[in-house]
């Protein structure tokens, strides 16, 4: 179970969300985890810019992600898909603009790491992996990289953890390479013990960027059967090209161009709008 976040990291809302049309987005049935997320929100963005040396990478960049939500954001190279992760992670500052986890924590006043405590877990294009250690070390490491307050408070639960390594172990499917070095699985093993790196952190929201790419088929249908099994318990947000792969696994698609929301819908509903067609799909 995670732990509350920290006291200094919960700041006062900057707004009243009561009543909001953000209220319909996401079914709050969640343990709650110390987050607060009574409005069934779990990620606000508001108006977020983002330039570097005078270009714009993101233009009043608006979207919610509701709890338990499997998000797909699609979009051409260069629309600003990495760098609205970067600026929910904290890498990259926002010049302007609104970054809620929940309803208290502002994640433009929080540190990377804070915000990896809090409950948001990314999973980069090419993964890192410790090579030469093996799976269940790399499990094992990566739940201890969360050096929470609570973590030492947490420390006597060691079968907890063992416990919740062996579930991860066994949802990624590596229970059988479990003492295997990790430099001897496959490039999609490789992704899948990346993910189980991230969920032995228990995090709330999962952002992972192009995560089949590179993959096998089988690879592929794998992932898109473990995102949907995770989506709910936890909200996922999904960059990806593979147009197979989002029509497979996304309840709910998001397309950006030019750093904003160019449009919003379910996969049809968003392959039928002219202006993606023109922008992203091609004729
Ligand atoms: N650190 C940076 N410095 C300058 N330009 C950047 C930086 N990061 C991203 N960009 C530019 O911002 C735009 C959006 O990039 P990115 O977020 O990587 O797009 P996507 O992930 O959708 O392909 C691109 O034009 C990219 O060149
Ligand atoms: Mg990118």
């Amino acid at each position: 179970m995670r732990a509350a976040p920290v006291p200094e990291m919960m700041v006062a809302p900057a707004f009243d969300p009561a009543g909001s049309s953000r209220d319909a987005i996401g079914a709050s049935t969640l343990a709650n985890k110390g987050l607060n997320i009574r409005h069934g929100t779990i990620l606000t963005l508001e108006d977020i810019n983002v330039s570097f040396d005078g270009f714009k990478a993101l233009t009043n960049l608006t979207l919610y992600i509701g709890v338990g939500e499997l998000r797909c954001i699609i979009g051409p190279n260069g629309a600003g898909k990495t760098t609205m992760m970067d600026v929910i992670t904290g890498k990259t500052r926002p010049d302007n603009g609104v970054a809620y986890f929940g309803e208290t924590l502002d994640l433009t006043q929080m540190s990377e790491v804070q915000i990896a405590q809090s409950g948001i877990g990314r999973k980069f294009q090419k993964p890192t992996v410790f090579e030469a250690l093996s799976v269940f070390e790399n499990l094992e490491l990566a739940q201890k990289t969360n050096k929470s307050v609570w973590a030492s408070l947490r420390a006597k639960l060691t079968g907890e953890q063992q416990d919740r390594i062996d579930e991860v172990l066994h949802t990624i499917k590596l229970d059988a390479s479990r003492n295997r070095p990790a430099g001897l699985l496959s490039h999609g093993q490789k992704q899948f013990l990346e993910i189980g790196m991230l969920l032995v952190q228990d995090p709330q929201l999962l952002l992972l960027d192009e995560p089949v790419a590179g993959m096998t088929d089988a690879e592929t249908e794998f992932t898109a059967e473990l995102f949907k099994s995770l989506a709910r318990k936890h909200s996922l947000m999904v960059v990806e090209h593979d147009m197979g792969f989002v029509g497979s696994i996304a309840d709910h698609v998001t397309v950006l161009h030019q750093g904003s929301v160019l449009a919003e819908g379910s996969l049809e509903q968003v392959q039928n709008d002219e202006r993606v067609i023109e922008v992203y799909l091609g004729r």
